[in-house]
């Protein structure tokens, strides 16, 4: 279907942080646009802050400001909702009440023409629930952009059960044309993105909860190992507790409290001191003046004579590692092994890649004395941060020569309590886990998935790309340590990772 056309008039109804911002965007392509937000005065201040924000642009020589007068000029403020009635498109970003938005559209419903695309910004509600009660609920879809919007490129288009596929297909085309990255989704809890992301949030809180380190030091492994622009504690600090809580709480409550996305009791004890993140001063980190810096928890430089590191068996996602030792200048023997598994052996240590068992249990498995093992990175040609974890016994004195070998690869270390999974694996197996089940539940394809995360939360790379690369089986295997470890249906790998781990397939072709 093609995109609107630049002369199709565009509404957008509430003025606020959302609303302001896709009027931006669609000015900017072209559009004239029509802002109606029932406080008075509200629709000119937006359209004023979005002229103060693109100003900033021009006083950094970003922008024309003829350019600017242009798109200031496509905007109006309505006064009343009859004013929208020859829109092509109404997007409406009001208060997020189910009642009211119902009450809008159907209002809208009796002002404009049948062929105006309704849409809604909702971020939690059901696009389906939305559109009930109407007298044509095929033409109202979600259009969910992301904060802010004139900057953040993702936006989900979202079908309620109704939808008809052609309007879903007209507005992936504008959005696309407005120079964003669409994607389709199904109105379903949290749609792609606030459901996919809840195990980054999740795990990071779990290994907290559970003592694995400090929330710096797993700021810092998901930073400088997963390769994520912020850690879970920085970015939920950021979004503000009360918000990120609340999301949590309404997909858990909403997929009748599945395990999988539980909230976590330490979030909620933020909530409950006000500590909600950055905006309150305080949250897992402290924001105000003279509070003391947080630091992670890295192991301090351990001088020590390495003896030659000996890489076995098929290496598969730790070759770049192997080389990263080669590189610099350490003395590597490679050989087959009997049992073809992945290993690297250091002196009377086993070095291996977390499979979602705990030393303990892997060693016992597996027959090994003294095992260490490293986790998950995004890139371990250019990783600066692992994290390692030991089996029983080997006592600090042991571990020195982990902790000098990946130091002279350039890493900073850290040492886990003995956890299944590990951080970044662990992390980014749940994250698959989850996308995986919304492709099976038909939320959205494994390419659209991964886009949303990549485009709406800047993830280095899609979950499911991932899971590809580090390949199914490996990651299923790693699910099924973890749910067996606790005992939770939490860990429960969803069955399209199962299936297509048997079948030897991937997400992406
Ligand atoms: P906001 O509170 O900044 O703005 C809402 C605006 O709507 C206000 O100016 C208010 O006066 C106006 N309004 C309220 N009821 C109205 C009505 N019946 N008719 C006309 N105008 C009305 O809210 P925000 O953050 O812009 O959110 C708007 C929508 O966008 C909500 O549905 C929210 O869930 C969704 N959203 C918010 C995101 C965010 O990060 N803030 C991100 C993505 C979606």
């Amino acid at each position: 279907m093609p995109a609107l056309a630049p002369s199709d008039i565009i509404a957008v109804i509430g003025a606020g942080a959302m609303g302001a911002g896709i009027a931006q965007v669609a000015a900017q392509a072209g559009h004239p646009v029509r802002l109606y937000d029932n406080s008075d005065g509200a629709a000119q201040a937006g359209i004023d802050g979005v002229r103060r924000q693109l100003e900033k642009r021009v006083a950094k020589g970003k922008m024309a400001q003829d350019e600017v007068d242009a798109i200031i000029a496509r905007m109006s403020p309505a006064a009343t909702l009859a004013e929208l009635a020859d829109s092509r498109l109404v997007v409406e970003a009001i208060v997020e009440n189910l009642e009211v938005k119902r009450g809008v559209f159907a209002e809208l419903e009796s002002l404009c023409g049948p062929d105006t695309l309704l849409t809604s910004n909702t971020s939690s509600l059901s696009i389906t629930s939305i559109a009930a009660g109407l007298e044509r609920p095929e033409r109202l879809a979600g259009l969910h952009f992301f904060n802010p919007a004139p900057v953040m490129k993702l936006v989900e288009v979202i079908s309620g059960l109704a939808t008809d596929v052609e309007v879903a297909e007209t507005l992936y085309a504008t959005a696309a044309a407005w120079g964003k990255v669409p994607v389709h989704a199904s109105s379903t809890p949290g749609f792609i993105v606030n459901r996919v992301a809840r195990p980054f949030y999740a795990e990071g809180l779990r290994l907290l909860q559970e003592g694995a380190t400090d929330f710096a030091t797993l700021d810092a492994l998901l930073r400088q190992a997963g390769g994520f622009r912020m850690g879970p504690f920085e970015l939920m600090d950021l979004i503000g507790h009360d918000v990120n809580y609340a999301v949590t709480r309404s997909v858990f409550d909403a997929y009748y409290g599945d395990t999988r996305f539980e909230p976590s009791l330490v979030q909620q004890a933020l909530v409950e001191a006000g500590r909600l993140g950055r905006k309150s001063g305080q949250g897992f980190y402290d924001y105000r003046d003279h509070a003391a810096p947080t630091s992670p928890d890295f192991a301090p430089t351990v001088e020590a004579e390495l003896p030659p590191l000996i890489a076995e068996g098929q290496l598969g996602a730790i070759a770049p590692l192997v080389a990263r030792a080669e590189a610099a200048g350490l003395e590597v023997v490679r050989r087959e092994s009997v049992s073809g598994q992945a290993r690297l052996r250091l002196g009377g240590l086993t070095l291996a890649l977390s499979d979602g068992r705990c030393a303990a249990e892997r060693a016992r498995d597996e027959g090994v004395e003294a095992l260490v093992l490293f986790d998950l990175c995004l890139d371990y040609e250019r990783a600066s941060a692992i994290a390692l974890a030991a089996s029983p016994g080997v006592d600090a004195e042991a571990r020195e020569p982990a902790t000098a070998l990946f130091q002279r690869l350039g890493l900073d270390v850290t040492w886990l309590t003995d956890t299944p999974g590990l951080v970044v694996l662990r992390t980014v197996a749940m994250l698959a886990n989850e996308a995986a089940d919304a492709v099976l539940q038909g939320v959205c394809s494994a390419r659209d998935g991964d886009l949303a995360m990549q485009a709406g939360l800047n993830y280095p790379r899609g979950p499911l790309a991932w899971a590809d690369g580090l390949g199914l089986a490996f990651v299923h295997r790693t699910l099924t340590h973890l749910q067996q470890s606790y005992g939770e249906e939490r860990y429960r790998a969803s069955f399209l990772l199962r299936r297509k781990a048997l079948a030897e397939e991937s997400f992406h072709v």
